[in-house]
């Protein structure tokens, strides 16, 4: 857990009792779990998030508030989870939201919000170098990527458990929020039921409209630091992996989850990776 998460709070969250009509956003760290959170609000809430407001307030990170604060929403509740599946309250009456990222620009963003984050994690000097050795030994934030992509992509096979991409949510914005709205289901297909309403919720959430009033999104981070809505990109993970880092990055993956079919989430980015570590 991440220092200033309280223990009890982490301790009340495991015991939430889930119902009908909640509504989860799980993910590993920086996988766009922000940017899912909001896409959810704007469909079920209809209204954006004001400057003044914050997106955890409406939208409770469960381990970081605890039980209580989450079951006190306004129905659905809405709830997002770092936690694996294996730890995370379950409900078959309740539906869950996966957002995975692919290993490399997850890795990428979460050292760049280790950095960015001063008062949590001491390493505002820290290397990549560094932090790249603890994320491929799972030493991070809520331990191994691994471990939580494979629990969750295991999950998905639930009928009210539902796994995405950051990486299709880029490429097509459109039709992953107009199946993301069909699996929440009661009135959220209605939000986008017009190209125009889709549209509406497009820009609302898109990269250049969460870039304005961060604070909405994450308290605050040192002048020097990225925001926290930082690229928004896919392939930003060449900026800093060597081919070396890449090629233990790949193995890491082949060896937990060849044969798994989680391969067939990321084909450009595995081949672009696979290219890169032939290099020197
Ligand atoms: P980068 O650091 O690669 O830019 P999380 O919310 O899980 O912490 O994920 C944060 C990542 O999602 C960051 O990635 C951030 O820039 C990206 N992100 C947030 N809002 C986004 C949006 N509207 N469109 C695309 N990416 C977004």
């Amino acid at each position: 857990m991440p220092l200033g998460f309280p223990a009890e709070a982490v301790e009340s969250g495991l015991g939430f009792e889930p119902g009908a009509g909640d509504i989860f956003v799980a993910s590993y760290p920086k996988s766009g779990t922000t940017w899912l959170q909001y896409i959810v609000y704007l469909l079920i809430r209809r209204r954006p998030i004001g400057p003044d407001e914050t997106l955890t307030e409406c939208f409770p990170h469960l381990e970081e508030v605890g039980a209580d604060a989450a079951s006190k929403q306004p129905s659905p509740r809405l709830v997002k989870t770092h936690l694996g599946f294996a730890l995370t309250p379950f409900s078959p009456a309740a539906r869950y939201l996966v957002i995975a990222r692919n290993p490399f620009d997850c890795a990428v963003s979460f050292y760049h919000h280790t950095r960015g984050f001063p008062r949590h994690y001491d390493f505002a000097d820290g290397s990549f170098a560094d932090f790249f050795d603890c994320f491929i030994e799972g030493e991070i934030d809520f331990g191994d990527y691994f471990d939580h992509l494979v629990s969750w992509h295991a999950a998905a096979s639930r009928n009210n458990v539902r796994l995405l991409t950051y990486e299709a949510l880029k490429s097509d914005t459109r039709a992953t929020m107009r199946s993301v709205a069909a699996f929440i289901g009661g009135d959220a297909p209605a939000s986008v039921a017009t190209e125009a309403a889709l549209d509406a919720v497009i820009r609302e959430a898109s990269l250049p409209a969460m870039r304005e009033a961060q604070q909405r999104w994450s308290s605050l981070r040192p002048d020097w630091a990225p925001a926290f809505v930082r690229k928004g990109v896919v392939g930003d993970w060449r900026s800093l992996f060597s081919p070396g880092q890449t090629r233990a990055l790949l193995a890491k993956f082949d060896r937990r989850l060849g044969g798994s079919g989680i391969e067939a989430l990321w084909p450009d980015v595995l081949a672009d990776a696979r290219a890169y570590a032939e290099e020197a």
